[in-house]
């Protein structure tokens, strides 16, 4: 009878694997300590920001400028919201090369993996709320990517906006799922810390709170660093306040979005259905890793499987954010077709560049973001110089709920873009490229008299064609 009780205990204990601990509360102090100083920054700079779309901005800028230590705390904040993420990747890759989710519990890692998406998406929604430039376009630029995922993109897009604009009604949605996200957030914090309590503590405890110390140290010392020297890595640099009409120069997602935009075009432009597929196929198995692979080796060496897929998985995703961050700069040179051009088709290109349609359009094939048509479908399409001038004042006319916004442009600069998308030949594909800053200031010098000297002294990359 009594014999009974101690065979369990035993029992489970040996199924009480010591090696976990060590990991996770290295990890769990230096998560915590930097969730508490976000959070109460967070409440902070609660009371100071207004969320409405008009007074966003200048609430954040007065906030920086005027409140003591204001800038100190968005800083840390922004910081924070950044390191808790990369710590979190730390954490599960960690757990994944030394095979810790193979033990009891294994709830901690599908736990780590959701904890992970809901960081992503608490950074990504307090990324918008500074509603300066880069923080509206940036998440613009997100949102379109996401929207092009098949079949539930645009939906669920729509329904995060709170309809087709990115606007006042998207930023209180954005700023109730930031605070909402970080609650959540908190909770599997909790309930993670509660799961690992149930481990076993390891014999040598003080040598592992050291350790732990010595953890939570250096990313203190480097959150330090990162606020007081490279701020505007982790918040925003306050550049200028949104302007839903204007885009401006340069934005890019914010860093772990970077992959999703070559990502999603890769998937749309292969096979939908398959890679759509292929996608879920790849969440469950991140999600139930631990349920799914039963192999009880630990050692990354003798995994091959587990070492095969998540080495491609790591690979992939670092080769689509390095192309994303190679697309994050566009519009460097501008496009023209290889003749003589004509002075309407320079102020054309001129105006192209100036109201920087490359973030949206690319030309050819080159220069520019993809998220509108290649600007060489105009002529193909047949589009005649007053349905191209229609469009370009107010695009949502004809498209409604299109990305593309309004532009107040004089008409003779108007004619003269039409003149110069239409001058674009898909058949024939000859072009050159000039740098973009010299077209601007000494493009008019392309044509006429001159032209032959200045033409030869203009860096231009000419004759490219394409297949
Ligand atoms: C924020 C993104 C964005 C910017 C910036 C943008 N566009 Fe667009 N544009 C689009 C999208 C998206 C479409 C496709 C329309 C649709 O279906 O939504 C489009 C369509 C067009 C078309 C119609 C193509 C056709 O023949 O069907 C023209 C012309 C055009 N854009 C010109 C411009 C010009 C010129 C500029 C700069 C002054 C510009 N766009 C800036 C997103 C943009």
């Amino acid at each position: 009878m009594n014999l009974e009780v101690p065979g369990r205990k035993n029992q489970r204990e040996t199924n009480a694997i010591p090696q976990t601990s060590l990991g996770l509360s290295m990890f769990t102090y230096a998560l915590w300590g930097i969730f508490a100083l976000t959070s109460l920054s967070g409440i902070f700079l609660m009371v100071y920001y207004i969320p409405t779309f008009a007074q966003a901005f200048s609430s954040v800028e007065q906030l920086n400028e005027q409140v003591p230590f204001g800038w100190m705390i968005r800083r840390v904040h922004g910081a924070g919201g950044n390191f808790f993420l990369i710590l979190m990747l730390l954490y599960l890759l960690r757990v994944f090369y030394k095979g810790e989710y193979k033990v009891e519990p294994r709830a901690p890692w599908v736990l780590g993996i959701f904890s992970l998406f809901i960081t992503v998406w608490a950074n990504f929604s307090g990324f918008l709320l500074p509603l300066s430039q880069r923080a509206f376009w940036g998440t613009a630029a997100v949102l379109s990517n996401l929207s092009t995922i098949p079949w539930i993109g645009s939906f669920s897009v729509d329904f995060l906006r709170g309809g087709k604009e990115l606007g006042g009604v998207a930023l209180t949605r954005f700023y109730s799922m930031h605070i909402g996200f970080s609650t959540i957030l908190a909770l599997l914090l909790f309930w993670q810390h509660w799961l690992g309590k149930k481990e076993k503590k390891t014999a040598d405890a003080n040598n592992q709170k050291f350790q732990n110390g010595l953890f939570a140290s250096a990313v203190a010392g480097l959150l330090l660093a990162a606020v007081a020297f490279a701020p505007s890595w982790f918040s925003d640099p306050l550049q200028e306040a949104v302007n839903p009409m204007v885009n401006p120069e340069r934005v890019s997602p914010p860093w772990y979005l970077l992959f999703l935009e070559e990502t999603l075009k890769f998937l749309v432009v292969a096979y939908p259905a398959w890679s759509v597929a292929g996608l879920v196929a790849i969440l469950l198995l991140l999600i139930f890793l631990p349920y799914i692979d039963r192999n009880p080796e630990k050692s990354l060496l003798l995994r091959p499987v587990a070492l095969a897929l998540g080495g491609a998985f790591g690979v992939v995703l670092i080769y689509f954010s390095l192309l994303g961050t190679a697309s994050a700069r566009y519009g460097e040179r501008i496009i023209l077709p290889d003749r003589p051009i004509s002075a309407a088709e320079i102020r054309g290109a001129q105006v192209f560049a100036e109201r920087n349609c490359a973030y949206c359009h690319q030309v050819f094939g080159r220069e520019g973001r993809r998220e509108g048509p290649d600007m060489a479908v105009v002529r193909q399409r047949n589009r005649s110089p007053e349905w191209i001038q229609r469009f370009v004042l107010n695009a949502r006319l004809y498209q409604p709920g299109t990305t593309m916004p309004r532009y107040e442009i004089p008409l003779e600069d108007l004619e003269a873009l039409s003149t110069y998308l239409l001058s674009l030949d898909w058949r024939d594909r000859k072009f050159k490229a000039i740098d973009r800053k010299l077209f601007l200031d000494y493009g008019q010098y392309l044509n006429g008299q001159e032209g032959s000297a200045t033409r030869n002294s203009l860096p231009a990359i000419a004759g490219e064609k394409s297949p």
